[in-house]
């Protein structure tokens, strides 16, 4: 039985940042969803560590990044995940989570997600030379049929800079909301 006074506990979103142009701005999502009462560990492919303030974002989440699988002794650095938000998410790691090829430490964890029933929601952000390439659109589908929540943006222009003033980074959250109050 819970304690009275017990401090309520809050679901665990883990965050998956990819190496996109944007990643260094995970922050404004890790903010929105501690603003919606989850507790939050990032969890950044090896490419997209270098893209992020690593010290920032471990005093803001109270936990260390995870991108190396751990060794076998080490304890987990991270709670078990409520839900996942890939985001943002490239091309490369869309792709290989569609294909079942689990050769990072997040795409182990997407791998594994669909088999343990883990709310997922995907907010990638490519451009539309990338997005033209007919496996992506498949690797959508398939992800979809697995019963991902997929993002809505819309892939921008190759070298044109990007877009950043676009990409809803609480999509994610708005996303799982309904999944996570239908399994609480
Ligand atoms: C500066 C820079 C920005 C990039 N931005 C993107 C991006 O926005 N979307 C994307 O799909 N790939 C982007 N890439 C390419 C990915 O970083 C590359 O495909 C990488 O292998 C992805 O690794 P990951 O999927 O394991 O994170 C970018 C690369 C660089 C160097």
């Amino acid at each position: 039985m819970t304690e009275p006074n017990a401090p309520e506990k809050k679901p665990f979103l883990y965050v998956v940042v990819c190496a996109c142009g944007i990643a260094g701005d995970v922050g404004k999502l890790i903010t929105a969803a501690q603003e919606r009462h989850w507790d939050v560990g990032v969890v950044a492919t090896p490419q997209g560590l270098g893209f992020l303030d690593t010290e920032a974002i471990e005093t803001r989440t109270g936990y260390p990044i995870r991108s190396a699988w751990r060794t076998p002794g080490e304890l987990r650095p991270l709670p078990p995940a409520d839900a996942i938000a890939v985001a943002p998410a490239t091309f490369n790691t869309v792709n290989k989570w569609a294909a079942g090829i689990s050769d990072t430490l997040a795409l182990g964890i997407l791998c594994e997600a669909y088999g343990m029933e883990i709310p997922t929601a995907v907010v990638p952000y490519l451009n539309a030379a990338q997005a033209a390439h007919p496996a992506y659109q498949q690797s959508l589908e398939r992800l979809r049929g697995m019963g991902v929540l997929i993002g809505s943006y819309e892939p921008h222009k190759p070298k044109a800079g990007g877009g950043a003033d676009r990409f809803r980074w609480e999509e994610a959250l708005e996303l799982l909301a309904p999944r996570l109050s239908a399994r609480a």
